[in-house]
């Protein structure tokens, strides 16, 4: 694995020079943050050494370097997902590449569906927590203390620092948001109604089929990591409809352009 990382990093320090020490991964539907990126400098993730390809509807898969407001940046415009049939070390090979990169903060970005009843579609959830429901953990098989520790301690997965600067920004644009536990679980099935009132029993505000894994790792890799949902649609039995892709991303997408300007602000203050 390390050579392996090492190899991708060779690759993308010879086609690009910056040195970001921040990294934004963009959700379903929350691509739209590239726009804000200057300087873009973009690399398929097809063209990338050792790097999976992403499939799901709605993700480009590409790498972007540049600047937002000044500040050096990369950007994941697409993820990999356990539903797709990577492995648990597919998905987060990027945040290994991230750590050796010189990456300091990550700010990670999902669709979600709401189970907390004081929620409602198009919100933003700072995320606080998380519960791990894929059924298996990104950092089973041999450990490389280079990387990190055996035994990640995870009282501070999504750092308290990056959640108060996020709040103090978002009270100085007026963005409304809500905090809560995100819960993951590998999808692709939307949950039962079942399912959901569990969920909530055992404390999940929200519900979505990524991110757990990632920030495992960053966590482990002590990447300070900060996590955003966006509650696309309420969960199944809270919800009146069934639900469909082609509405997540659509909320997604609207509710974006708020999440972006609030990202942009965030960058500019870390
Ligand atoms: N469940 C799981 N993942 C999701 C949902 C949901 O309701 N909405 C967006 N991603």
């Amino acid at each position: 694995m390390f050579k392996k990382v090492m190899e991708t990093i060779n690759f993308l320090e010879s086609k690009v020079n910056t040195k970001p020490k921040i990294a934004i991964i963009l959700g379903s539907g929350l691509g739209g943050l590239v726009d804000f990126i200057e300087d873009k400098k973009s690399i398929p993730y097809g063209d990338i050494p050792n790097f999976p390809i992403s499939t799901v509807e709605g993700h480009a898969g590409e790498l972007v370097f540049g600047k937002i407001a000044g500040v050096e940046v990369l950007a994941m415009k697409g993820r990999f997902h356990f539903y797709e049939g990577y492995t648990m070390k597919e998905v987060t090979y990027p945040e290994y590449v991230f750590k050796m990169l010189g990456i300091e903060k990550l700010i990670v970005t999902n669709a979600a569906g709401g189970i907390n009843k004081d929620f409602s579609a198009g919100e933003l959830m700072i995320i606080t927590d998380h519960i791990n429901m894929f059924g298996t953990n990104p950092l089973i098989g041999k450990n490389d203390e280079r990387f990190g520790k055996r035994f990640p301690d995870m009282t501070e997965v999504y750092s308290k620092n990056l959640i108060s600067l996020a709040e103090k920004i978002a009270s100085k644009m007026k963005i409304s948001y809500k905090k809560g536990v995100y819960l993951g679980t590998t999808g692709p099935t939307y949950e039962t109604a079942a399912e959901i009132k569990m969920m909530e029993i055992i404390g999940a505000d929200a519900v979505g089929m990524s991110t757990v894994p990632e920030t495992t790792v960053s966590n482990y890799l002590g990447i300070e990591t900060l996590g955003i949902s966006c509650v696309t649609n309420m969960a199944t039995g809270i919800a009146v409809k069934p639900h469909s892709h082609q509405d997540v991303v659509k909320t997604a997408n609207e509710a974006g352009d708020c999440l972006c300007k609030w990202i942009v602000e965030i960058v500019k203050n870390i």
